[in-house]
């Protein structure tokens, strides 16, 4: 069994092995350039963690893993123009560092290419059922992504809806990331479930901090534009506990201040964060996430491994959830 280090070193030998060498250039340097710019390959390593809850060799599951984490990286390009960001990992988004075109056409590529590594899955007989989890995974991930950019032109969507949302966009991922982990180690369908159910809600808790860090993070760390999602009007938690919790006057400001045009974006994100502030924000945003990640401990604890096996996604798991990146 390989530990976490072990694992993380593992698939960035694969990365390199896998880099892209033939032209046109100008389709795959953007591919190398997301893949190659870091992150914290949570997808791929915690696939193969999943895998090792059951089975050795886990080298079966790398291409399964590569999938994944180029699946992600697809989905940061295309998201990167849809929320006009213009930081990923510290550096220029593609859009940015490269053009508008060349961040649809590199990011539809990158689509196919997680089709092709699935498909080097060395067990031909659970190729089907890999392919069919994909894609359901991914329609989830189209559907979240969907709902999310519906939700900044709406003013009422419920805190059900929101984690609908996040569900889709963000939880489904990883679960059916590691569900696929399971299916290759032949955990068995009831195992394979929990695997996934672990996931969810530890995707949920994810997207929560993620949410969190987008407006209190710190800007040397977090690699992204902090405020973003205040200036985009995305439908937080943070933004829809306020909207519950707040006297009526503050709702009507808050409200106001979303279906007002941004003129000063640096103000905007001072007054809403000012307004969470007051209203204890933070606070409610760790309490939801912590249910989730204690929902997802318990689904771990029922699936058939030993604890040996379990630790590392316990570590892992709490690790991101508390994560400041
Ligand atoms: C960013 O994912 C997209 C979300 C679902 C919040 P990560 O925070 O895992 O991004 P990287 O890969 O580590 O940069
Ligand atoms: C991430 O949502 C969901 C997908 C990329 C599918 P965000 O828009 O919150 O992700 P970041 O914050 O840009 O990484
Ligand atoms: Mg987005
Ligand atoms: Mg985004
Ligand atoms: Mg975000």
């Amino acid at each position: 069994m390989l530990n976490t280090e072990n694992l993380r070193d593992l698939f960035l030998s694969y990365l390199k092995e896998n880099h892209i060498k033939r032209p046109p250039e100008k389709l795959y340097q953007p591919v190398n350039y997301i893949m190659e710019l870091g992150g914290k390959r949570m997808r791929p390593v915690m696939l193969l963690m999943a895998y090792q809850l059951f089975a050795n060799e886990v080298e079966k599951a790398l291409p399964a893993a590569y999938a994944i984490e180029m699946f992600h990286n697809f989905s940061l390009v295309h998201d990167d123009i849809m929320d006009e960001a213009p930081l990923r990992r510290g550096k220029p988004t593609v859009h940015k560092a490269f053009d508008m075109n060349t961040g649809i056409l590199s990011g539809d590529v990158m689509l196919i290419l997680a089709y092709d590594y699935l498909m080097k899955t060395e067990v031909a007989e659970k190729r089907l059922e890999l392919v069919q989890l994909f894609n359901a995974m991914s329609i989830k991930v189209c559907e979240g992504q969907q709902m999310d950019m519906d939700f900044e032109t709406r003013s009422e969507v419920s805190i059900e809806e929101y984690i609908r949302m996040i569900s889709y966009k963000t939880a489904a991922l990883l679960a059916g990331g590691m569900k696929m982990g399971a299916i290759i180690a032949d955990a068995g369908v009831d195992n394979a479930q929990l695997v996934y159910e672990f996931a969810w809600n530890i995707g949920i808790a994810f997207q929560l901090q993620d949410d969190i860090l987008d407006t209190y993070g710190d800007p040397e760390k977090f690699g992204k534009k902090v405020g973003g999602d205040i200036v985009q009007n995305k439908k937080t938690y943070l933004v829809l506990r306020a909207l519950e919790l707040a006297d009526s006057v503050t709702r009507t400001h808050l409200t106001e201040i979303m279906n007002t045009p941004t003129k000063d974006e640096l103000a905007k994100i001072k007054t809403v964060k000012g307004l969470f502030n007051k209203l204890n924000i933070r606070r409610e945003a760790e309490y939801l996430k912590n249910k989730y990640q204690s929902s997802a401990f318990q689904a771990l604890e029922r699936l058939d491994s030993s604890e040996e096996r379990k630790a590392p996604l316990i570590e892992m798991a709490s690790q991101l959830i508390g994560r400041d990146v």
